[in-house]
């Protein structure tokens, strides 16, 4: 029996998939296949899949839309569990609904769609989000942010599945957020999120998203393939900057090349494997290391083995 037939039952066949290219999932667009692929709707069929899983030892990891990641040209020998959706339905990973100055949103939904759906509403202090790739779930758990600002700083409370299978629901204050970084535990799963926002008028939040969208548009390589930031910025410094001068912005590697724009974008020109995106973030570090003595921190997940 392969490892697929253990989770046939548990979603439909179309939400079930072998071999699943992970270079279809990433916006890097790189990677090889996942033995298997599961596209969960609900909490409850994500709590089964996960658990049939951790009974059969199937290794598995969590994607969203798979923004910050970097999967090997060998794929994934396990299990991706996929939580992603287009449109906010209610009962689905991806609910989203406004409650007086509280957003609940699940974990699938993208974050520019929880900043665009809380200026809607006159609610401010998600405008940052706008131009981050990432779902509410995979950016929790690293404590994404921009301009400023990061999730831990306008969570309330955060929705879990506990590395036992227990639900619960943790206090933002007590999720142990810090830059680039929470204290989720390895095999907990975000599967929700209580947003506490500021009211405001929408004219005024919508100011806000323009103003960092031009930002972005003219400091980051937008509209190129990349896994976002490649690096955290060390303390005290700015790993864009450090990239620059040191020399690294167009140094190239197969399809890989440090963005002529923005040092810190590793962008894919097309044809681009993981492994010309490894040695480019190898060199870069090297040359960051010997004009500085910094050893810059990676913020993408980097899958090198290809198993968890
Ligand atoms: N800089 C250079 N050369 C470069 C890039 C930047 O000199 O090639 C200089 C800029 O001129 C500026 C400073 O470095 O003075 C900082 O640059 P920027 O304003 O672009 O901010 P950043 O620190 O590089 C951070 C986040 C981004 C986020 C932006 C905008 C990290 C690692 N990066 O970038 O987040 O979009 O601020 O708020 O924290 C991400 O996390 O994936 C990401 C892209």
């Amino acid at each position: 029996m392969g490892i697929a037939e253990l989770f046939s039952g548990l979603v439909p066949a179309e939400r079930l998939r072998r071999n699943e290219g992970l270079d279809r999932h990433t916006t890097y667009r790189v990677g090889g296949p996942a033995d298997v692929m599961c596209l969960p709707e609900t909490r409850s069929e994500l709590l089964e899949v996960v658990t049939t899983a951790k009974v059969h030892e199937v290794p598995w990891l969590v994607l969203g839309n798979g923004s910050n990641i970097l999967f090997s040209d060998d794929g994934f020998r396990g299990l991706v569990i996929k939580i992603r959706g287009s449109t906010p339905a209610d009962g689905t990973l991806w609910h989203l609904k406004q409650d007086g100055e509280r957003l609940r949103a699940g974990a699938g939904v993208s974050l520019p769609r929880l900043a665009w759906s809380a200026a809607a509403t006159g609610l401010g202090g998600l405008e940052f989000c706008t131009g981050i790739p990432g779902v509410v779930g995979g950016s929790i758990r690293g404590n994404a942010g921009a301009h400023g600002s990061d999730l831990g700083s306008v969570l309330e409370s955060i929705e879990l599945i506990r590395p036992s299978g227990d639900l619960d629901t943790v206090p933002a204050g007590e999720a142990g957020f810090s830059y680039r970084k929470s204290g989720i535990e390895q095999g907990g799963i975000v599967t929700g999120a209580v947003f506490r926002l500021t009211p405001d008028e929408p004219e005024k939040v919508y100011e806000r998203i323009r103003e960092f969208t031009e930002y972005r548009k003219r400091t980051q390589p937008s509209a190129d393939q990349s896994a976002g930031c490649m690096f955290k910025n060390p303390e005290g410094g700015k790993a864009g900057r450090l990239i620059d001068t040191a020399g690294c912005k167009g140094l190239q590697v197969g399809g890989a090349r440090v963005s002529d724009l923005h040092g810190n974008f590793v962008i894919n020109q097309g044809g681009a494997t993981a492994s010309d995106a490894l040695r480019l973030i190898d060199m870069v570090r090297e040359r960051v290391f010997e004009r500085t003595g910094i050893a810059l921190e990676l913020e993408v997940r980097v899958m090198k083995s290809g198993v968890v």
